[in-house]
């Protein structure tokens, strides 16, 4: 393993990155567009949002409130918790999960489509198989755009709510160890998540991939540049020692993948050499936790199911819903609404209205 290296880091953001567009509604895009203090927001609206379940605290603040998805790719986790979220806090969901069922069939350009959603909802969560698909949305939407997986680019709630499911299982989102295994070029999971823990103080991320799935260098770059402590390395057995692993799978449905950057190794021998099961897990030690964000195609063997050191069933569920539902209150508090029009609550103050960006705003909430 190679350390590259220890980087000093400055004065955690607290100056709002959140995407505003030119007409002032905030998106979340690229986890660069959240800073620390929104991540906290998130991270502790979560937790509080757990416990209120848990006292069978059923709050409805989006009851008036409408989500629109819109997938052009395919979903089983993103799009069903997104919709768990959006109904358990009281909204109602439109769209499709399957755009061939759509106008899209029929030449209809994504711009338009947000057009037409956006004059319906709330809120629009995307995703698309085009890097930067959110921006395109954004600058044509009247309401708040949620990236929800760009191609090979971002997938920024995935990774605020794979913070979360380490701060409830380790305890902590900084000071820790955490190995990021597979396919680190094409996954867009680990991409966001790289970037969130750069946010907090002391991790040290080490990432295993072999020569053809390697992180892009430029996203290393910015977070060491950022005071994130990186590692490469090509052997899984660099993972024990980890608080944390964060394993993927080879995302074969982007182009070149499959036909390419496989042929040398071998789709079945890397599997194995990358692969989790129960020999791996026993040398990795007793306190690991092993995430993924799914779905799993493989290279965490189901023989370590039921093991309390997996812990993708709770990530993929009940973090998941948790988390999305603290993003949604936060991107629609103040009422951003239907046509960027302020929706509010009778009585409620006056606010900044949705002009702020959503980390300013998430800056008083806890
Ligand atoms: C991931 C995605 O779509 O980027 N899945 C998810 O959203 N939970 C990871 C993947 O498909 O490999």
């Amino acid at each position: 393993m190679v350390s590259m290296t220890v980087g000093v880091r400055p004065q955690a953001a607290q100056d709002g990155r959140l995407s505003a567009s030119p007409n002032s509604i905030t998106h979340l895009l690229s986890m660069r567009d959240v800073d620390r203090g929104t991540l906290d927001s998130i991270l502790g609206k979560a937790e509080r949002g757990l416990m209120d379940m848990g006292n069978g605290a059923f709050a409805r603040p989006l009851r008036n409130k409408r989500l629109a998805k819109l997938f052009y790719e395919p979903s089983t986790r993103t799009t069903t918790t997104f919709e768990v979220a959006m109904v358990e806090l009281g909204g109602t969901v439109v769209g499709f999960s399957d755009a061939k069922t759509t106008s899209a069939m029929k030449g209809e350009s994504l711009e338009d489509a947000v057009r037409f959603y956006s004059g319906l909802s709330d809120v629009i969560v995307l995703r698309h198989p085009e890097v930067g698909a959110g921006e395109r949305a954004a600058a044509v939407s009247k309401v708040p755009v949620i990236n929800a997986g760009d191609g090979p680019g971002e997938h920024p709630t995935q990774a605020a709510l794979d913070l979360f499911t380490m701060k409830r299982e380790v305890g902590r989102v900084d000071g820790l160890r955490i190995a990021m295994v597979g396919d680190l070029k094409n996954g867009r999971t680990v991409h966001s998540l790289l970037y969130a823990l750069s946010m907090y103080e002391g991790n040290h991320v080490v990432l295993i991939a072999p020569e053809q799935f390697r992180m892009p260098p430029a996203a290393v770059e910015e977070v060491v540049g950022m005071g994130l402590r990186v590692s490469h390395a090509s052997e899984l057995d660099a993972a024990i020692g980890a608080d944390v692993i964060y394993q993927t799978r080879i995302q074969q449905e982007r182009p070149g993948v499959e036909s390419g950057q496989l042929t040398h190794l071998g789709r079945g021998a890397y599997i194995e050499s990358l692969k989790i099961d129960r020999a791996f897990l026993d040398r990795a030690g007793t306190e690991v936790k092993v995430m993924h964000p799914g779905p799993r195609n493989g290279e965490i063997s189901t023989e370590i199911d039921g093991d309390p050191r997996l812990v993708c069933f709770e990530q993929w569920t009940t973090y998941a819903v948790a988390a999305r539902k603290a993003i949604l209150e936060i991107v629609l508090r103040d009422g951003v609404g239907r046509n960027g029009t302020a929706l509010r609550e009778p009585g409620a103050s006056k606010g900044d209205g949705g002009g702020a960006p959503m980390a300013r705003r998430a800056a008083t909430d806890d």
